[in-house]
């Protein structure tokens, strides 16, 4: 049996990128095999083991053979006679397609290592379509790689144009392709993901109320995302900002929805698209809509929440390239602190409760907000 490095490690290696995870891959050996030496399976029907020492995944090679719609679809083929090259050739893209074995010499069948240098994201072969996923991933790539200057190559975009209209991409599950989107939001450059789903038709499909957004000249939605990752603000900050142009509550719910996105996520994206306006204009806000504005966030109880809200619509507004220093950021959490400010125990040991208490205490937080706003 021979055991090489492939994937991700030997592309980040050549790129000089530090290396996380290794994927190994085992060609010429049995299940059996395997479990004699000590591996552990992944799963029952998996051709992927667990090294019973460093706890790295060791594949065995395999063909993958379609035989039906969607990732549930797919039968494998291991056995000791799949070649080094037919593993490599049903792999996503050239880059990811090269192996390198014990002694550190690099198999590279697919020319992954032109491909590094010429800063081209291409596919091996047509067996790229036999997961749709993979439209996904190559956008992530292309984020991830973009500041060292890496494109889609014209047939690989071809090809991913075709696979968005065919139907395929409905059929991906939401977890699998919020685990792309998650990833790719979080790279340096997410705007990127998005733009070359747009350009392949996927966004359509996958997005079709942000793909509309974009279809208008003054949309901001892509350097609102650009801005928040320059800021390096948190997954929920930047799916809000994905969503924030969005009008329409029930459209960000169906996105929300669509790929089950963390609690997180979708709590401060329907924020973000109800409030925005009442944050941009917080100097002029009366005391009861501050008031209003702090419950609704449940600042009280929950003084994250109205950070991250705040966060989201700042990087917006500079996208717009409006005052960076967005005094409304400032202004809000002071008018928040004056809120927590009343005191609820004085109220309490005057021996109101209920109705009564609550009425007394927003009418305090008024008198407050009153005089915060005379400053
Ligand atoms: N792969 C593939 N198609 C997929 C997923 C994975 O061809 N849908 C192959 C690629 O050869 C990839 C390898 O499996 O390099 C390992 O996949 P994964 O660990 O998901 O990605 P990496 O390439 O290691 O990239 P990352 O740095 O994003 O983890």
């Amino acid at each position: 049996m021979q055991i090489y490095k492939v994937g991700g490690a030997v592309r980040d290696r050549l790129l000089g990128r530090s290396v996380s995870d290794i994927d190994w891959l085992v060609v010429g050996a049995t299940v059996d095999q395997m479990q004699a030496l000590g591996y552990r399976p992944v799963g029952a029907d998996f051709p992927v083991f667990i090294h019973p020492r460093t706890g790295e995944e060791y594949a065995l090679a395999r063909t993958e053979r379609k035989s039906g719609r969607g990732y549930g679809g797919f039968t494998f083929h291991a056995s000791p006679d799949v070649t080094l090259e037919e593993d490599l050739i049903r792999r996503d893209l050239t880059i990811n397609a090269m192996a390198e074995d014990e002694l550190g010499n690099l198999y590279d069948p697919y020319h992954g290592k032109k491909d590094l240098e010429q800063r081209l994201l291409r596919h091996v072969s047509p067996a790229f379509a036999e997961d749709p996923l993979r439209v996904l991933r190559v956008a992530r790539f292309a984020a991830r790689y973009a500041p060292l200057g890496f494109r889609v190559a014209d047939e690989t975009r071809e090809l991913m144009r075709r696979i968005s209209a065919s139907g395929e991409l409905q059929a991906l599950t939401a977890e699998r392709s919020w685990k792309e989107i998650e990833r790719a939001l979080m790279e340096d450059q997410p705007q990127v993901f998005i733009q070359v789903l747009r350009d392949c038709g996927a966004l359509k499909v996958l997005m079709p109320e942000v793909d509309a957004l974009l279809d208008k000249q003054q949309s901001h939605t892509l350097q609102a995302l650009e801005q928040a990752a320059g800021e390096q603000l948190p997954l929920h900050v930047r799916w809000a900002c994905l969503l924030h142009e969005l009008t329409d509550l029930d459209q960000a719910k169906a996105l929300n929805q669509r790929f089950k996105a963390p609690r997180e996520s979708q709590e401060l994206a329907l924020l973000v698209v109800e409030c925005q306006t009442l944050c941009h204009g917080a100097l002029e806000l009366s005391a009861a809509e501050l008031i209003e504005l702090l419950q609704k966030f449940d600042v009280y109880r929950r003084p994250q929440r109205l950070e991250d809200f705040i966060a989201a619509c700042q990087a917006q507004a500079r996208s717009r390239g409006e005052n960076q220093a967005y005094p409304q950021a400032d202004y809000l959490r002071g008018a928040a602190a004056v809120a927590k400010a009343v005191d609820v125990k004085g109220l309490v040991e005057k021996g109101l409760t209920g109705q009564a208490l609550g009425e007394a205490l927003k009418e305090a937080r008024l008198t407050a907000l009153e005089a915060y706003r005379q400053r």
